[in-house]
């Protein structure tokens, strides 16, 4: 906390030992400071900071956000056109009681659905089962089976494990064939297609195929000119979110903060999750929070979102903090929470189409088994894109088994079989964009300053920006509201 006794004693304040030894313990040492340099004293002491913290503790006031006379809005003369896609939402619909026969169902539809996609991908090869295989010697083909485990040969060569219904097999691949450096980002669990030539022991391969999106897809649009705005992880409650910054969003909503053009397009705003901080997420997190209750905190929310026009949806889907079972696919967040008109509660992942672009919604917490497990993502934290091209190219939400929690429902509802036009997650709070073979990807970032977690973990969170699309182009805008009015990045 060196930082901020030196803002201090730039002012002109003398720190106490005992001051200095509470700045650098308490979480939200910033504030304080904040707040003392707006009034400032000759000698900071220990009764200073906490006089100033209880008034920080305080659950902030929303602030007021009133639409500019002179803002005509373009999509207000719009009827909202979306839909969620039921089928595709665990939402009132999970009836797993976690028995062994759950996880073999749960497996199977994994497999069968991402086999159907491998077998969809043209090749000149015959497709065989690991049961055929035997009878394929000397050909060459094409296997789709699930990785169980890989390991080095004394050679250099890779010794891949893998089996599908029908049994287990081996599989070599050589040092000096392309797709070798390719292995390298294979995991257990994924299920891929490898071509090559069946011997009496092993399928020696040269292409290693996952499901990948299709290569020849365009970028799809709308018909009508309107725009989405990406939000995410706003942790309500926690005295690290960026109130003053968030009604600077809200006015800029309401025509007040310039570029009127683009924010009278807003027809809806999707939230990926993390909507309040919760309560009882992390041990002692209520030191770290200044609303403690977990009601409160989804009324501020409430509160916030109700200054938004009324012609705007909010489609909001759950994160880790939100009040929903922890493991995934999470259902919607309560109704008796989050009750209000223009707001629709959707699980994650879920589907939705609006204005006829597929939006595939998920909070984005297996990105962190992604980034530990998957070869070559060192910089995954600070370039979301990268785990989230891993997790597209795998169309599966949860590619590692294990670390991170799953519930086994008979239909794997984090398996991507639709071809989504958009993606959107949070979670590392930090944005990201990117278009791959039509579909964007986007991360929304977070409206949370970075927390003392994250100071230890070394991650830099990207608050404040906010990616807005323009359906008609795919045209996305950035707006950063950190500096109090919009401007674009
Ligand atoms: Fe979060």
């Amino acid at each position: 906390m060196q930082e901020e006794i030196c803002r201090l004693n730039a002012a002109g304040m003398r720190v106490s030992v005992q001051a200095e030894e509470w700045l650098s313990s308490h979480p939200n040492a910033k504030a304080v400071v904040d707040k003392l340099l707006e009034k400032p004293v000759m000698f900071v002491t220990p009764e200073t900071l906490d006089e100033l913290a209880a008034e920080a503790d305080k659950i902030p006031e929303p602030i007021e956000v009133s639409r500019a006379l002179s803002f005509h809005p373009a999509a207000k003369d719009f009827e909202p056109r979306f839909r969620i896609i039921d089928s595709k939402d665990v939402s009132g619909k999970s009836r797993c009681t976690g028995t062994l026969d759950d996880f073999v169902a749960h497996f199977r539809d994994r497999f069968e659905r991402e086999r159907k996609m491998l077998k969809a991908r043209v090749t000149a090869n015959p497709i065989v089962t690991t049961k055929t295989l035997k009878g394929s010697i000397n050909s060459t083909v094409r296997l789709v089976a699930m990785v169980t485990e890989k390991r080095p040969t004394k050679k250099g060569n890779l010794l891949i494990f893998a089996e599908d219904e029908e049994g287990t097999t081996k599989i070599v691949v050589p040092s000096n064939e392309k797709c070798f450096e390719q292995s390298k980002s294979l995991i257990p669990d994924d299920i891929v297609a490898f071509d090559g030539k069946v011997t009496t022991d092993f399928l020696i391969a040269n292409a290693i195929t996952w499901p990948d999106m299709p290569v020849m897809r365009e970028q799809k649009t709308s018909e009508r000119d309107v725009a989405v705005m990406y939000l995410s992880d706003t942790h309500v409650g926690s005295k690290n979110f960026l109130e003053k910054e968030f009604s600077h969003l809200l006015s800029w909503l309401n025509g007040r903060e310039g570029r009127e053009d683009l924010a009278g397009k807003v027809k809806y705003i999707e939230i990926a999750g993390d909507v309040v901080d919760g309560i009882g997420i992390y041990p002692s997190q209520e030191k770290e929070l200044s609303i403690k209750d977990i009601y409160k905190q989804y009324q501020t929310f409430c509160e916030l979102i109700s200054q938004l026009p009324d012609y705007i949806t909010v489609i909001v889907s759950p994160g880790n903090h939100d009040a929903v079972r922890r493991a995934e696919p999470q259902p919607c967040i309560p109704e008796d929470l989050i009750k209000q008109n223009n707001i629709r509660s959707i699980g994650s992942p879920s589907y939705v189409d609006i204005e006829g672009l597929r939006h595939l919604v998920y909070h984005g917490t297996s990105l962190d088994s992604v980034i530990s497990n998957v070869g070559g993502l060192n910089d995954g934290y600070m370039k979301p894109e990268k785990p989230m091209l891993e997790i597209l190219k795998r169309r599966h939400l949860s590619p590692v088994y294990g670390d991170n929690l799953i519930v086994p429902e008979k239909r794997d509802y984090m398996v991507i079989d639709d071809e989504p036009d958009v993606v959107h997650m949070g979670h590392v709070h930090r944005n990201a964009q990117m278009l791959y073979r039509g579909t964007t990807l986007i991360n929304s970032g977070t409206f949370q300053s970075r927390t003392s977690y994250q100071i230890k973990l070394g991650h830099v969170p990207t608050p404040c920006l906010v990616p807005v699309m323009e359906l008609a182009t795919g045209k996305i805008s950035h707006l950063d509201f950190s500096g109090g009015v919009a401007t674009q990045k």
